[in-house]
């Protein structure tokens, strides 16, 4: 089977190796689709912390049951993979939390991923999504993402909220508070991305991050301000001024990250009453919600895919994925 493996940034290499071993106990499946996250650019790039070379990459995926030992799961099953692995035992597994699992190790992250024909994986890491096709289930994993930040949020109908950062992550809150019945206001720095959300998502209205942005949102808000901030833009800058663009008693939701510290101006967040989560990951419920959205059309997967390519053509386009001006939300790579 073809193998595509990171040796090192920016080092790539597709390989013809043996098929993948099949394990007692385990789904063998034949991998249909592969998403390329923002944690896969970022690790090419040698920007991902704590990663370590080589690695196979490959977390978003969707897949197809070739032999199951497990009788919820039949030959012919379309399946998204759970990426995570959680241990079952800390405090966070034991409330039902296993997305921050103490000792969470996530697939192609912090051990290898996906990028092969062939992957034996246990059932734990499956999710069957029958009637879905191969797109939406590659975009299973970062909507589930969004899907569960938004879940944290408790947005209720009507409520103006903000997303700052339209990529990827944000574009996938930006579908779930629309779903939820919320007026939506999206602020990136990038006006491509923005004029991207406008065309395909149609937004109640878009900002240019910078000097001007809070009066802007004043007065779409007329002056209330959006009830729910967002951010998911990973950027340290943003998330230590996020809290002015949210109404008093709102609620700021960090959903991007970055390493190191940040810090909020404590009168405008005191004075608010705000309130602070940061969110990690998904839960299987929010699989199971973003495969019910998928199906019954409430989001959308296809408008997120920019690019589409082969398993062979993806070494080869990989870089231009990473630069910013070239365009690229999500990329899909098709091994069938
Ligand atoms: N919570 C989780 O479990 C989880 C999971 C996956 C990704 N993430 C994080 O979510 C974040 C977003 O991921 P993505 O793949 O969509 O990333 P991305 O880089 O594609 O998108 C980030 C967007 O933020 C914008 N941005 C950057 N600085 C800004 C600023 N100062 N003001 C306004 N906009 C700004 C960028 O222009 C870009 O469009 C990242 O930090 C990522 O690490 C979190
Ligand atoms: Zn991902
Ligand atoms: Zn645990």
């Amino acid at each position: 089977m073809r193998q595509i493996r990171l040796n090192e940034p920016g080092d790539f290499q597709l390989t013809e190796i043996e098929d993948a071993e099949r394990k007692p106990n385990e789904l063998y499946l034949r991998v249909r689709k592969i998403g390329i996250c923002g944690t896969d650019l970022h690790a090419f790039k040698g920007r991902q912390p704590f990663f370590t070379y080589p690695r196979v990459l490959g977390h978003e995926l969707s897949a197809e049951v070739i032999e199951s030992p497990n009788d919820d799961f039949q030959k012919g099953d379309i399946v998204s993979v759970l990426p995570y692995d959680s241990c079952g035992d800390c405090i966070a597994c034991r409330r039902g939390k296993e997305n921050c699992c103490q000792s969470l190790q996530v697939l192609g992250v912090h051990r290898d991923g996906c990028m092969q024909d062939y992957v034996s994986l246990p059932a734990k890491f499956l999710v069957k999504a029958n009637g879905l096709n191969d797109d939406h289930l590659a975009l299973i994993e970062p909507l589930a993402i969004a899907a569960h930040a938004v879940r944290r949020a408790k947005l209720e109908t009507d409520d103006t909220i903000l997303v700052i950062g339209a990529g990827p992550i944000g574009i996938g809150v930006v579908q779930f508070a629309k779903a939820a019945g919320c007026k939506v206001i999206v602020m990136d720095l990038n006006e491509g991305r923005l004029n991207f959300i406008k065309e395909k998502f149609g937004v109640y209205a878009t900002v240019i991050a910078g000097d001007t942005a809070k009066d802007e949102i004043a007065e779409l808000t007329n002056n209330d301000f959006p009830t729910t901030v967002f951010d998911a833009t990973g950027s340290p800058k943003s998330m230590n001024s996020a809290v002015n663009y949210l109404a008093h008693s709102g609620t700021l939701v960090f959903v991007g990250l970055f390493i190191g510290e940040f810090s909020i101006d404590d009168i405008e967040f005191h004075k608010r009453e705000s309130s602070i989560l940061s969110t990690r990951n998904a839960t299987r419920a929010d699989f199971e919600f973003v495969i019910e959205s998928l199906l019954s059309g409430a989001v959308s997967a296809d408008a997120m895919i920019t690019h589409r390519v082969s398993f062979d053509e993806m070494i080869a386009n990989f870089e231009d994925w990473t630069n910013p001006e070239f365009g690229c939300i999500k990329a899909v790579v098709s091994l069938v």
